[in-house]
């Protein structure tokens, strides 16, 4: 099996216990996009595990890559791989030459230009993301392979610093014998890393040939695509579907399903318009009863009411097969769910969301009241491998198929705590 997991909402969506979850069947995990902006958390009888650069399959899949679509901090991944092979000591790990590397200077830059862009400052994540892309598309950025070549970074950084030198002013890094340190230190970390370094896209090539099962695992989420999403409160990678092939080298025509993960509510870190946002004070019984706290950042998450247009939009753009609902618990706790069922403009329907930052906010949100579902007696749910789906709250089950009726797609996993184990899979072709 040849498969893609993908939020299709503003990130955070649960990638990470789908990711794990669905792991157990495939032999390599690929990640393709992003940096350690992405944090994910997954929850197993062995505690709780963050991950940010290294794919969430990495627990039970014997091989995980890190593609050449990624931006990877070398510092960060030395910390998080020495984590991983404490829980997972068999696991290989494989890093793309191609990657670019993200340096203390792309970190140092992420802040400055936050500063420059005042009233649309994005809420990036600091961690050098956008600056690290900047480069790459610049073609002055640090490629991982670089790293084993000190005259080479210490050349790049010196590009970098020349191209950016208004926003490095008041930086370290103007001083010369502090960029050469820099050089000196990431050619350090790249001699640790050389034992993981390898051309990923002919590694993937090969495990496909060999018909090993193969889950590529997306970053971020539909609507903080650098092209599709709430532009410019967007990260700064193509985070659909598609990307999987120019991040992986893999081609996306012999991927055979699509799996699309959406939070049965949602949530955005950062600013921009988010449509069904929700504030006051259910928004901060949402918050703390979902633990809606950045993994990476630790920031307070916005959160809002799941948004059906956006979903199809979403959908539609990934080429979704199938869906896996996470956090139904945490929602059904409410007194009272809404869903957004259409955009209104002018008292219209509209069945499109306008990315003009001005119109977006023009437009009103027809809404659906939905039963809660109280409580679930996880428990009884899980009593026998079979009909769990049908011991779930009809309520809960009314909310599924409100979503594929939408849709035009089935909900095929429907994930009810963080625990691995607390998910439920439909067979579909039953
Ligand atoms: P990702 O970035 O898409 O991998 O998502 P994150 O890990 O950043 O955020 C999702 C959060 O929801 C994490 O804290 C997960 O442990 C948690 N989570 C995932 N699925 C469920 C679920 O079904 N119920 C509850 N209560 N928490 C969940
Ligand atoms: P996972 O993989 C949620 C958001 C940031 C900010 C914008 C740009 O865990 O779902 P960046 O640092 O990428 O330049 O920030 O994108 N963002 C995320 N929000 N989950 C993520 O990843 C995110 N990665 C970036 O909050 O609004
Ligand atoms: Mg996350």
């Amino acid at each position: 099996m040849l498969a893609v997991v993908l939020g299709m909402q503003f990130g955070d969506e649960g990638k990470g216990k789908i990711t794990d979850y669905l792991s157990e069947n495939f032999d390599v995990v690929v990640r393709f996009n992003g940096g350690n902006n992405a944090g994910h958390t997954v929850v197993t009888s062995q505690g709780k595990f963050k991950f940010h650069l290294i794919p969430s399959g990495s627990l039970r899949s014997s091989v995980v890559i890190l593609g050449n679509g990624m931006v990877i901090d070398p510092y960060s991944l030395i910390d998080e791989i020495e984590n991983l092979k404490k829980a997972n000591p068999d696991v290989q790990i494989k890093i793309s030459k191609m990657a670019h590397v993200v340096t203390p200077i792309h970190k140092y830059l992420d802040k400055s230009e936050e500063n420059v862009r005042g009233g649309l400052s994005i809420g990036t994540t600091a961690q050098g993301i956008g600056p690290t892309y900047e480069d790459k598309y610049a073609r002055t950025g640090v490629r991982v392979i670089d790293l084993l070549e000190k005259s080479i970074v210490t050349e790049k950084i010196e590009t970098i610093y020349r191209m950016k030198e208004n926003l490095l002013a008041d930086s370290p890094y103007r001083e010369k014998s502090e960029r050469e340190k820099l050089a000196a230190d990431l050619h350090e970390a790249g001699k640790k890393l050389m034992q993981y370094m390898d051309y990923t896209e002919n590694l993937i090539y090969r495990f496909s040939q060999e018909k090993k099962n193969i889950l590529f695992e997306g970053a971020q989420g539909t609507m903080l695509d650098i092209d599709f999403g709430m532009y410019p409160f967007v990260t700064s990678s193509n985070t659909l579907a598609g990307a999987l092939s120019s991040g992986s080298g893999f081609p996306f025509r012999k991927i055979q399903r699509v799996i699309g993960v959406i939070k049965a509510y949602m949530s955005k870190v950062g600013s921009g318009p988010f449509p069904t946002e929700i504030e006051g004070d259910l928004a901060v019984r949402l918050r703390d009863l979902g633990h809606e706290y950045g993994t990476t950042t630790g920031r307070p998450r916005r959160v809002g009411w799941l948004d059906l247009p956006l979903l199809n939009y979403a959908s539609r753009l990934n080429d979704v097969d199938s869906f896996a609902i996470t956090n139904v618990d945490t929602l059904g706790k409410l007194d009272e769910i809404k869903v957004c069922e259409k955009y209104l403009k002018d008292g219209k329907e509209v069945d499109f969301i306008p990315r003009s930052l001005e119109e977006i906010k023009t437009i009103s949100i027809g809404y659906k009241t939905i039963r809660p579902w109280g409580n679930l007696d996880i428990e009884n749910i899980f009593s026998s491998p079979d009909g769990q789906y049908d011991r779930l709250p009809v309520e809960l089950r009314n909310y599924v198929e409100l979503i594929e009726k939408n849709t035009g797609k089935p909900v095929e996993i429907i994930s009810l705590g963080e625990r691995r184990e607390n998910t439920i899979h439909r067979n579909l072709d039953a």
